[in-house]
């Protein structure tokens, strides 16, 4: 029998709830869906940390801009149930935009300052509505552990810092980022690249491998680190940095010299699709 699909809050709640009477931790994905590789390492850490797994599955419509890419993110749930049940979840939780939000909702959860550099600027309001549902579906599925990827930093370093901040009774545990072969990070949006683009989208992590060589040869200069790294984004064929940055991975703010855990981030366009990846130091 495939991962059952529940779509209503009631019906989640009460699958959670018989879990924990019969003693069972629940350890919680949450997720937009067209899951993959990645997605499925974190089903498998929440498996091996609890005894019963909730995946979510929800296009979150709050944290699209207005010409982002809401509409047309994909929707593939049969394939996303089969890899949820090779991966081992219990249940996953798939409400409607109408389930989760269904009236005009008055109330936000903001996390400020991490919000300042990379994905905040060009993203207007992206964390914002990122927090809030993620802080809505703590509230419904009532998780022990939480499971989120390496690949999107900035939003794991947020999450953190809202579950620290509000006093949050869950455990967030962030998994390393899962890449294809040739080292491309794996996401829902690879989909979008034409032949071209994908063959071209490995040196993204080509190049936040040679920051880190550079970095470790001796060179912690972080200004002149990431100028060799814009030179190298620039010349990769068809693409437009949107932004290419070395950040102290505690504060994510910028940092003069790599004296502590740093993190090199980039976005890039490769035609119309926008790729994040980025490495600690
Ligand atoms: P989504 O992009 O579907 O990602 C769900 C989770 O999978 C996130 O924690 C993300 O970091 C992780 N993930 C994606 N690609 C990964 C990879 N290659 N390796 C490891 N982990 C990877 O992130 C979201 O959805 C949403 O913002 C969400 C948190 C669900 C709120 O709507």
């Amino acid at each position: 029998m495939l991962t059952p699909i529940v779509t209503t809050i009631a019906e989640i709640r009460e699958a959670g709830a018989a879990a924990r009477r019969v003693g069972k931790t629940v350890g919680f994905v949450p997720t937009m869906g067209a899951l993959h590789e990645g997605h499925a390492a974190l089903v498998r850490a929440a498996r091996s940390s609890s005894g019963f797994v909730v995946v979510s599955i929800f296009v979150n419509p709050t944290q699209f801009g207005p010409k982002e890419d809401f509409a047309k993110y994909p929707r593939t749930l049969e394939a996303d149930q089969k890899l949820c049940h090779d991966a081992g979840a219990d249940v996953i939780f798939a409400p409607s935009a109408e389930e989760m939000y269904p009236e005009r909702s008055l109330t936000f959860v903001e996390v400020t300052e991490l919000d300042a550099e990379l994905c905040g600027p060009r993203r207007p309001g992206h964390f914002r509505g990122v927090c809030t549902v993620v802080m809505k579906l703590f509230n419904i599925v009532g998780p022990d552990t939480a499971h989120f990827g390496a690949k999107d930093a900035q939003q794991a370093r947020i999450i953190r810092q809202m579950v620290r901040d509000l006093n949050v009774d869950v455990d967030v545990r962030v998994e390393p980022t899962v890449r294809e072969m040739d080292g491309l990070a794996m996401s829902s949006r690879n989909r979008y690249l034409s032949p071209t683009e994908r063959a071209t989208a490995p040196a993204i992590y080509q190049a936040l491998r040679h920051t880190k060589t550079m970095a470790f040869g001796g060179e912690i200069d972080a200004a002149r680190l990431e100028s060799a790294l814009h030179a190298e984004l620039s010349a990769i064929p068809g693409a437009r940095i949107d932004y290419a940055r070395i950040l102290d991975a505690d504060t994510l703010q910028p940092l003069a010299r790599l004296d502590r855990k740093a993190l090199v981030a980039i976005a890039l366009f490769l035609g119309t699709t926008r790729l994040i990846d980025n490495l600690e130091i």
